[in-house]
């Protein structure tokens, strides 16, 4: 859902600030064929954290190439039982596929209806523009799965961080009132999210 590009490619010039849609072009003189290649989603990232997962993006802050094209895709690696946890995309919309390994996908609406499936190697999932979404790997072994966005940077936020793990932190106040607990629950939940 970015703007439309107005030329064939604008390559990111990452050193610029970034203006109101993307980054400055890099002069057409310094583009190379390097530009519209990326190796960054062949490694398989590190699951050794507390939700077993690991996000490796190819936005345009990591492949300049996409700047202004209005696309741009993940990998996503998931340790037994990892989840890529609760999140939302504010500029895009998702879909992904399975590339191995067995994951409950699902999304709720905002009308709170609750969408999911169990996808293996193949099958695809979508997710609507800036609904929340995760995806759950319900096998014993890992899991795998690519994800693409009609955004070149399509933005995460994080329920759990989002909520439990800002800078600074939403007050207690507002968390024990939003959940209907003590403070006791959101320092918990607050604790396990502080490095
Ligand atoms: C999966 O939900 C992703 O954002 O890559
Ligand atoms: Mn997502």
């Amino acid at each position: 859902s970015d703007p439309d590009p107005l030329q064939d490619f604008c390559v990111a010039d990452l050193k610029a600030p970034m203006s109101v849609n993307g980054f400055p072009c890099k002069p057409e003189a310094e583009v190379t064929s390097g530009d519209f290649f990326f190796d960054g989603l062949s490694k398989e990232g590190n699951t050794t954290n507390i939700f077993g997962w690991s996000v490796t993006t190819a936005n345009v802050l990591a492949f300049p190439g996409l700047n202004s094209l209005g696309i741009s895709m993940n990998r996503v690696d998931f340790a037994p039982g990892g989840l890529n946890p609760p999140h939302s995309h504010p500029r895009a919309t998702e879909t992904g596929v399975v590339i191995e390994g067995t994951l409950l996908v699902g999304f709720v609406t905002t009308s709170n209806v609750f969408h999911s499936k169990v996808l293996t190697a193949g099958q695809m999932f979508v997710v609507p523009r800036g609904l929340v979404h995760f995806q759950l790997n319900v096998g014993v072994v890992k899991a795998l799965i690519f994800t693409a966005f009609n955004s070149h940077l399509p933005g995460s936020a994080v329920l759990p961080t989002t909520l439990f793990a800002s800078s600074p932190s939403i007050p207690d106040d507002v968390l024990t009132k939003a959940f209907q607990v003590g403070d006791d629950v959101i320092d918990n939940i607050k604790s396990k999210f502080s490095s």
